[in-house]
């Protein structure tokens, strides 16, 4: 396996070459980020080491990132790659010679969005290598090929780690490559990982999943489970801390299913708990965790060590067990409601966020009333809702009693306005207390800090300090709405 390390990106290039196709989400009634105003690259300079310094080369490169955490990280990692091989980043896709999309296939909309770009190029691809990678990638394979013929390199995330000799390829003149092999049983560990994100850094520790939910693309695009080693992630969380993070978020499609394949086969718990003691290491998030590999300790973990953030991510899909046993989502209502009761009644305050699909093949009336109380027994800190979507090669995907799409949407909107009204409700019991937040944003028209407490809450607040970018302060909360808070820093 390749040794990784990590160079700050000021030393690469800034980090606008990888762009965000944030547009692709579905409405979500989780909060949006307050956008990172002012100068923060030049501010956390110091923080990050002197990195390593790569040449500017003849050929330059754009890619464009769809879909989820995992997908962003993957493109730090391909970016990583690329600067290494002296490609160097550009800010628009038409100034690149080779034009990647990292993209999402998980709803129909997200695939959509993806051709409709690849579309772009149709008569101005000319002297381009143009690719696509990623799980569209993986699901459509050579078919990409068929329908924009301008299109020279496929690869999906199980393949990655074949990225440079397909560059290779490309480089020597090849017209079509492909990496679509599903059965790799490594990881994509990269030897530079270009990190975009300013405060908090990314670490993969298991990829590719071994569920079968009935409606999910993700087993076929992003192949079988496989942890990294305990090592190999301790190590890089180490590197991460003296480059200045301090803030961890460890991502895997089922993080918690985590198993050290390493000789001291730890178990999710227990790298968590390593991580969150490295030094320098403040803050550990962790995304997203399969009800089924939820345990007590994971909640003990959080509930005993400051630095492993009070907030769980923790996807139920639907209230009703009629439904999620035709999800083949592996638990029941009941079983899930008791482990919100763990943290519930827990000794720390935790966040319970959640994903919720409305309108699956045979969804009643009745089995989303089931959905409507669990979101009132969870009590939920925010929710992604989605509606069904069908998907190729799932097994849902020929299911009879397909839901309207109108009654889809108007399922959405009953749910989602539920959940406006819970999370308003949570969100003003925070009035009055004084909550530890990460700076991460800054709008100076306003004269309005943002960041996040360790329970994610998105935070607005006024200060009479300057310079608080990638300042743990103290902020005393004066108003609540259902996605975010306001208050005051407080020395
Ligand atoms: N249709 C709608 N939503 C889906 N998700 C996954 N597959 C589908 C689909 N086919 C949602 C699930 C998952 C989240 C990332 O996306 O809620 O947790
Ligand atoms: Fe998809 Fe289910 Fe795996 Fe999550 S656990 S990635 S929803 S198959």
């Amino acid at each position: 396996m390749g040794k990784t390390f990590d160079i700050g990106i000021e030393s690469l290039a800034g980090g606008t070459a990888v762009r965000k196709a944030a547009a692709v989400r579905e409405p979500r009634t989780a909060p949006l980020p307050l956008p990172l105003r002012g100068a923060p690259k030049t501010a956390l300079r110091s923080m990050r080491g002197a990195g390593v310094a790569v040449e500017a080369a003849g050929k330059s490169f754009f890619i464009e990132t769809f879909g989820c955490q995992m997908n962003d990280h993957d493109s730090e990692k391909v970016a990583g790659v690329l600067q290494g091989r002296g490609y160097w980043p550009v800010e628009t896709p038409a100034q690149a010679d080779l034009v990647l999309y990292n993209t999402c296939s998980i709803r129909e909309k997200a695939a959509q969005k993806v051709f409709a770009r690849l579309g772009d190029w149709k008569t101005l691809s000319d002297g381009k290598i143009i690719g696509v990678l990623g799980c569209l990638a993986q699901q459509e394979g050579e078919e990409i090929f068929e329908r924009a013929p301008w299109v020279s390199l496929v690869c999906g995330s199980a393949s990655y780690r074949k990225l440079p000799e397909l560059i290779d390829q490309l480089e020597s003149g090849g017209r079509r490559v492909t990496g679509l092999d599903l059965d790799t049983d490594e990881t994509f560990e990269t030897e530079i990982t270009r990190r975009d994100r300013l405060l908090s850094a990314y670490i993969t520790i298991i990829e590719g999943c071994d569920y079968a939910c009935a409606y999910c693309v993700v087993p076929r695009t992003r192949g079988p489970e496989r942890s990294r080693t305990s090592e190999s992630v301790l190590a890089e969380a180490r590197r991460l801390a003296d480059a200045g993070y301090t803030e961890i978020q460890l991502l895997g499609q089922t993080v918690n299913s985590y198993r050290d394949p390493g000789p001291r086969g730890w178990r999710f718990v227990d790298l968590l708990r390593a991580v969150a003691d490295v030094p320098g290491i403040r803050r550990v998030r962790f995304t997203t965790s399969h009800p089924n590999d939820f345990t007590r300790e994971i909640v003990e973990a959080i509930e005993t060590v400051p630095a492993i953030c009070n907030h769980v991510h923790l996807p139920v899909q639907s209230g009703s067990d009629r439904i999620l046993k035709a999800m083949r989502r592996t638990y029941t209502r009941g079983e899930y409601l008791e482990k919100i009761s763990w943290m519930r009644e827990g000794k720390r305050d935790i966040s319970i966020t959640s994903d919720i699909i409305v309108g699956f093949p045979g969804e009643t009336a009745e089995d989303f009333e089931e959905s409507m109380s669990l979101l009132d027994a969870a009590q939920y800190d925010a929710i992604f809702s989605f509606k069904y979507s069908p998907r190729p090669n799932t097994s849902a995907k020929d299911l009879p009693d397909a839901i309207p799409e109108d009654e889809k949407s108007r399922r959405l909107a009953i749910l989602n306005e539920r959940q406006r009204q819970i999370q308003t409700a949570r969100n003003e019991t925070l009035v009055g207390e004084t909550m530890q937040v990460l700076t991460d944003g800054h709008h100076p028209a306003r004269g309005v800090w943002g960041g996040r407490t360790s329970c994610n809450r998105l935070v607005n607040f006024t200060s009479t300090r300057d310079a608080l970018l990638g300042e743990y302060v103290q902020v005393k909360i004066l108003r609540a709405s259902a996605n975010l808070v306001g208050g005051e820093h407080v020395e």
